[in-house]
């Protein structure tokens, strides 16, 4: 009778919140539940972990309970402030390291890990013993850590449009994060985003809802098993979460953790669908989006939380907050909060102030400022997951294995989704592929860059900093095109400034954006280096000394470039293909006859911009002087490229070989 009354307390909850939407009807930022889908979710409830959970309940203290709903940030917790505040879950952000240093080996973090979770289940006075969660940004392979396989970000997956293809990297990624003790990935984004000046951008698959909705599934499936499993990790499966709820891809000029403005039926149609898929695959957690919807910060939004999220959606995981992200609710600051409990946040993520946030928290529900029952609702909602994780059961199999870490299985993996995840743009008297025995120049400052390849959120938040030698089982894509061409009887030669003497037959050019991470990325204007346009210098140079030009574009979206597509004779969109950068040799360079050894397969997942006629005109005139970038321009709506845009190789023609092209191309 226990299970069956708790079982019913969240649907009274959403019931509740239902009603106290459809009174404030009028109010903007109020979501009406009856216009959303239903999602089936039939992932994690289930009679045994529901008295599993009951009986732990019961044994709880208060201050327990609110420790469970607190996660910190390893920068500001030891192992031995779990014994006064036991929390029910730390995370690394992108910055935390074990030790706060650098080290990032699988040993340290696996080290932090154990010890952590040796004092959440110790036995001791007083003491109920619940394994503590450890979350990470594992977004394009366990990019945290060392040694690990760095997959392409989600904007290369997406123009891959291969479903099966996001679950077999979720499972690789699973795996990896097993062995070094993390059992929860913050994973995978289902932002939609409707203007490519948003910084995040690229952990997005898609502009398309109907793509985001094919993959959420997948992934989750991949990082966590198949819903209704058990013991994930004794199977080397991690819990998934999906974030941001929701529409943080729709804010108003791409601005992070901005307004959107969009309708409740366009926030259905548009951001929600990812939501609708990863539930069904049994979703263990979702992340609340810093973003607002019409003016309300979603971290406090009952109706979208509570309502729609866990009523109409059937959500039975637990949400947790953004870093910080309930100190954004008017009222609120990093330490106190009620609002975002009341609202529907499960979980704090509260790297820092953790522990004020543990007194106040408890204050507030001793206070009956929190009702008890939106506590114990939470709580719920953690520990099932926890159970369902097998987080209870001792054995951690994985942990420690020397062999998954970018295994070759791993490595394969990856370089295959590098291969299906590039956009063939441009390919001007079949320039592309390019035979085996040319003579190659190699230039631009992305093409012996593993870093660069790789983008933010790797070996740190802005995945800036690094060298080739931090990715010991990674490839540049320098060197990915340098292996391929000796194997055929070819050599290249890097020069990033493109001034080598040797007169070669053709040149591949690898640039783009450097690396970045959330905010730092967003844009005032979706045109390529607005300012000053180094690189289509460089390209303007070697086509004037009539070298034929394949330009390598990495970047975390589609940019306004038709300049530097024009001055290239065949042009690749490259996004950002993580570790294996011999991926994109595999699809440049073709067999010591020039056919190809693999073809383009990848499409548009977003609309590649064209460039305004103001903006071209000036990187005509300019010349690369600092024309200085405007106040922040429309976005740019006449696509260069529509969505699914992709070019192949010609089936059976002929492939043209470079030195053919090198005197009959003549410049545009
Ligand atoms: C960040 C991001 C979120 C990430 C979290 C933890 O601010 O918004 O995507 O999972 O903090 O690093």
């Amino acid at each position: 009778m226990v299970a069956r009354l708790n079982l019913l307390r969240p649907s009274i909850l959403a019931l509740l919140c239902c009603a106290a939407a459809a009174s404030a009807a009028a109010a903007r930022g109020v979501a009406h539940a009856e216009l959303w889908p239903h999602a089936r979710s039939t992932g994690l409830l289930d009679p045994v972990t529901e008295l599993r959970v009951s009986e732990l309940i019961g044994r709880m203290s208060l201050e327990e309970k609110v420790g469970q709903i607190i996660q910190a940030d390893i920068g500001y917790i030891t192992p031995e402030d779990l014994r006064r505040y036991p929390l029910g879950a730390v995370l690394a952000g992108g910055r935390s390291a074990p030790d706060g240093g650098s080290n990032r080996t699988p040993a340290a973090w696996l080290a932090l890990a154990r010890a952590l979770r040796a004092v959440s289940i110790e036995s001791r006075p007083g003491h109920t013993p619940i394994p503590i969660l450890f979350g990470v940004d594992a977004i394009h392979g366990n990019n945290g850590v060392s040694g690990a396989t760095i997959f392409p970000h989600n904007i290369g997956l997406g123009a891959a449009h291969d479903p099966a293809l996001i679950g077999r990297i979720g499972a690789a990624t699973a795996q990896e994060m097993a062995v070094v003790g993390f059992d929860w990935a913050f994973a995978p984004a289902l932002s939609v985003p409707q203007d490519l000046r948003w910084g995040r951008s690229y952990e997005s698959y898609s502009q398309d809802p109907a793509l985001v909705r094919r993959y959420a599934g997948e992934m989750v499936r991949g990082l966590q098993g198949e819903p209704n499993g058990m013991n994930s990790v004794q199977s080397g499966h991690v819990a998934a979460t999906a974030k941001h709820f929701l529409g943080d891809g729709g804010t108003r000029g791409g601005i992070d953790q901005g307004d959107t403005e969009a309708s409740e039926p366009e926030l259905v149609r548009v951001h929600a669908q990812g939501y609708v898929s990863a539930i069904d695959a049994g979703v263990m957690s979702v992340m609340a989006s810093y973003s607002s919807w019409q003016g309300v910060k979603l971290h406090g939004n009952a109706s979208l939380l509570r309502g729609v999220l866990k009523g109409r959606l059937g959500f039975e995981g637990f949400v947790v907050g953004d870093w910080n992200g309930h100190a954004q609710i008017a009222g609120c600051s990093n330490t106190n909060c009620a609002a975002a409990l009341i609202a529907g946040i499960d979980m704090f993520m509260a790297p820092d102030g953790w522990k004020e946030l543990f007194d106040n928290t408890l204050a507030q529900l001793r206070a009956g400022d929190i009702p008890l029952a939106l506590l114990d609702d939470a709580v719920r909602r953690i520990l099932r997951v926890k159970a369902r994780l097998g987080l209870f059961d001792g054995a951690r199999p994985w942990e420690g294995r020397p062999d998954v870490l970018a295994s070759s299985a791993h490595r394969a993996l990856a370089r295959s989704a590098v291969r299906e995840s590039l956009v063939l743009l441009k390919n001007r008297r079949q320039l592309l592929p390019i035979r085996a025995s040319a003579r190659v120049l190699v230039a631009g400052d992305g093409a012996d860059d593993i870093g660069r390849q790789c983008g933010g959120w790797t070996l740190g938040w802005q995945g800036s900093g690094h060298v080739n030698s931090d990715f010991p089982h990674g490839e540049s894509i320098y060197a990915g095109i340098r292996a391929a061409l000796e194997a055929g009887g070819g050599s290249a030669q890097l020069s990033v400034d493109g001034s080598a003497t040797a007169a070669p037959e053709v040149a591949i050019v690898v640039f783009g954006e450097p690396p970045y991470a959330e905010s730092a990325g967003d844009l005032p204007t979706i045109e390529y280096q607005a300012g000053a346009r180094r690189d289509l210098k460089l390209l303007q140079r070697l086509r004037a000394e009539h070298i034929p030009v394949v330009s390598v574009f990495l970047s975390g979206r589609p940019l306004a470039a038709d300049s530097e597509l024009d001055a290239s004779d065949a042009f690749v969109a490259a996004w950002l293909p993580g570790s294996e950068g011999g991926g994109v040799a595999d699809l440049l360079i073709g067999d010591a006859h020039g056919a190809p050894r693999h073809d383009f397969s990848g499409r548009l997942s977003f609309a590649w911009p064209a460039s305004t006629p103001a903006a071209a005109a000036a990187a005509g005139a300019a010349n690369g002087a600092a024309a200085g970038v405007k106040a922040r321009t429309a976005a740019i709506t006449r696509p260069r490229f529509a969505l699914g845009y992709g070019l192949h190789y010609p089936a059976h023609s002929p492939a043209r070989t470079a030195g053919a092209c090198n005197r009959a191309c003549a410049p545009d």
